[in-house]
């Protein structure tokens, strides 16, 4: 860092003469710094991991009403989704989740999501090394079960989407 910090100061030294590349540097800087600090703070960004012991590592997902969520799913094992495959479905309310999860078993054609307008989002199937991103809409204030629709995995992966 300190070197860093030393090349710098003997670089604007040089351009020196010149005093309007060196400001467009330090100003540069500056504004790569400030977007990142909003970022983490007032945006609905998800990022959601699964692994290849068939778990998500968050149980619980709380985003704000009123705007889009942007979600990242990654399965982070290295098994293939033949096998141990990952998605991340949002269920509307209406949906009954185990009757759903039964369905999607069926479904394996279609990514393991039965067709009708039981849900408000969901991922590609991912398998070991993948991720998926997608953006939605934030349903409105409330508490939804999110689950994985892979054959056997619901019981275990699944959790609450809630919307505050
Ligand atoms: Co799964």
């Amino acid at each position: 860092m300190k070197k860093t910090l030393t090349l710098f100061t003997l670089l604007a030294l040089f351009i020196g003469c010149d005093n309007e590349p060196k400001k467009e540097k330090f100003s540069y800087k500056r504004v790569q710094e400030t977007p990142t600090e909003q970022k983490t703070s007032s945006s609905n960004e998800v990022v959601l991991n699964s692994n290849d012991q068939m778990l998500f590592d968050r149980s619980v997902i709380k985003v704000k009403s009123g705007g889009s969520v942007t979600l990242t799913l990654n399965h982070t094992g290295k098994i293939a989704k033949e096998f141990m495959g990952h998605n991340f479905v949002l269920l509307k309310e209406t949906t009954d989740v185990d009757d759903f999860a039964e369905r999607a078993m069926a479904s394996k054609d279609s990514e393991y999501i039965p067709e009708g307008d039981e849900t408000y989002a969901y991922t590609r199937m991912i398998g070991g090394g993948e991720s998926d991103t997608i953006t939605f809409d934030a349903p409105e204030a409330g508490t939804y079960i999110f689950l994985c629709t892979f054959p056997g995995h619901y019981q275990v992966m699944r959790g609450e989407f809630i919307v505050e």
